[in-house]
């Protein structure tokens, strides 16, 4: 590979280069890719993918590229059969016994509701065992890989898949603690860099970090999963604002506000494949908050961006701020495990390809000259650069709030303002 990357290098590859089955510093059953990067250097990657979309369902995966969707009712029954499988999967086998590993109950309450909460899950595997036995459902087969990477079939002998153990055993020991985060935060309002927000909005955010406390606690890298899928719905709810108000005529220069906000929602789109990539979209049960939650969320955004778009960026800035502290936590904490991991290739592909037009749209506090170019050698610059994303995006949502975002996008021209007065 080495010889590879030196050749690479040599005759000026600028794009980034995929390479199957052919990585020989790292060894693999199946198929791996490297990268090489925008300055030629050869990059490892993690070659692991735990994400329940993986495969063609993950950005940059060659058999991916260009791929139209089928018609609605299509992809909405494929999809109803793939998550009711997955569904009676987490019943049968038990899923939910790896949220209360991460968090055994501690009092009597969380006890009693453990204790409800299996005999729900029992009570649901002896129907889909009736129903299965009454040739209703499809007898349930064991699923090929589990949860933890392991092959089922007899032939493997219960083999972890490309011998990827070591990654998914430093990944499970991934750590955050909640009260740290809320100890950031308080620590930053107290250094004067807090959100000013009415009490209504401000509730609203309590009540959803709390939640997100305990669905998630001692579940880093779920909770950023579930995290990044809401993230993307304030930048889809205000491109949708704005394409309406531009179809109705009443909003047009509304056009380079879109971008901004399309380059955002780029960028959270990488950060929940990165996390997805990790394995925090595997749990039948965190898949159904996160996507019903993002689009109830979508239509709370989409209201308020109709009666105070200022409101609605206001509270976008307290989500972001949020993952601020949340990511900056969890790279202060992890910092040693991190180091020791390789970024996943989504991540590689998008922090060191030549194409950087998305990301530099949405750095509304950086100049033009001096572009932010950060590394992307492990696991940890992947979590520092997605914490540094976050503050961009605070800041672009709190200059939206004052309207001072027109002067950025001037300024960020590269050549400068269009019409000089
Ligand atoms: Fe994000
Ligand atoms: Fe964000």
């Amino acid at each position: 590979m080495d010889d590879q990357a030196t050749k690479s290098k040599a005759s000026g590859v600028q794009q980034p280069v995929f390479f199957a089955d052919s990585v020989a510093s790292v060894s693999m059953d199946e198929e791996c890719s490297a990268f090489i990067d925008r300055d030629g250097d050869f990059m490892e990657v993690m070659c692991c993918d735990y994400g329940f979309r993986s495969g063609a369902s993950r950005m940059y995966q060659e058999e991916n590229d260009g791929r139209i969707p089928k018609n609605a009712f299509q992809l909405g029954w494929d999809n109803f059969k793939s998550e009711l499988r997955a569904l009676r999967q987490s019943i049968r086998f038990d899923d939910f016994s790896t949220i209360s590993e991460a968090n055994p109950p501690r009092g009597p309450i969380s006890r009693a509701a453990y204790s409800v909460g299996q005999v729900a899950l029992d009570g649901l595997d002896v129907v889909d065992r009736a129903l299965e036995a009454a040739q209703v459902l499809e007898p349930l087969r064991p699923r090929a890989v589990t949860l933890d990477g392991v092959t089922q079939s007899s032939e493997s002998g219960g083999k972890l898949i490309n011998n990827c153990s070591e990654i998914r055993k430093k990944l499970k020991q991934l750590k955050l603690s909640n009260k740290a985060v809320w100890d950031r935060e308080h620590a930053r309002e107290r250094d004067g860099r807090g959100v000013e927000t009415p009490w209504f909005i401000k509730g609203v955010y309590l009540s959803l970090c709390l939640l997100l406390d305990f669905l998630f606690e001692n579940r880093p890298i779920q909770r950023f999963w579930f995290l990044e899928t809401v993230a993307r719905m304030p930048y889809f709810s205000y491109i949708s604002m704005l394409h309406l108000y531009e179809s109705f005529g009443w909003w047009r220069a509304g056009a380079e506000l879109r971008k901004i906000h399309f380059a955002e929602e780029w960028n959270e789109l990488h950060h929940l494949q990165i996390m997805e990539s990790l394995g925090g979209d595997q749990l039948w049960f965190d898949r159904f908050a996160a996507q019903h939650a993002a689009i109830v969320y979508y239509w709370i955004l989409l209201g308020l961006y109709f009666f105070s778009p200022q409101l609605a960026y206001n509270f976008s800035e307290l989500i972001e701020y949020h993952a601020v502290d949340t990511y900056g936590e969890f790279v202060d904490a992890n910092e040693e495990l991190l180091k020791s991991l390789p970024p996943p290739l989504v991540a590689a592909v998008y922090y060191r390809s030549q194409d950087l037009y998305m990301f530099d749209s949405f750095q509304t506090s950086q100049s033009i000259q001096n572009p932010r170019r950060p590394s992307c050698k492990s696991l940890y610059d992947v979590f520092k650069n997605i914490c540094e994303d976050e503050l961009e995006h605070v800041k672009t949502m709190k200059a939206c709030q004052d309207e001072t975002v027109g002067q950025d996008i001037i300024a960020r021209r590269e050549d400068g303002p269009r019409i000089g007065l």
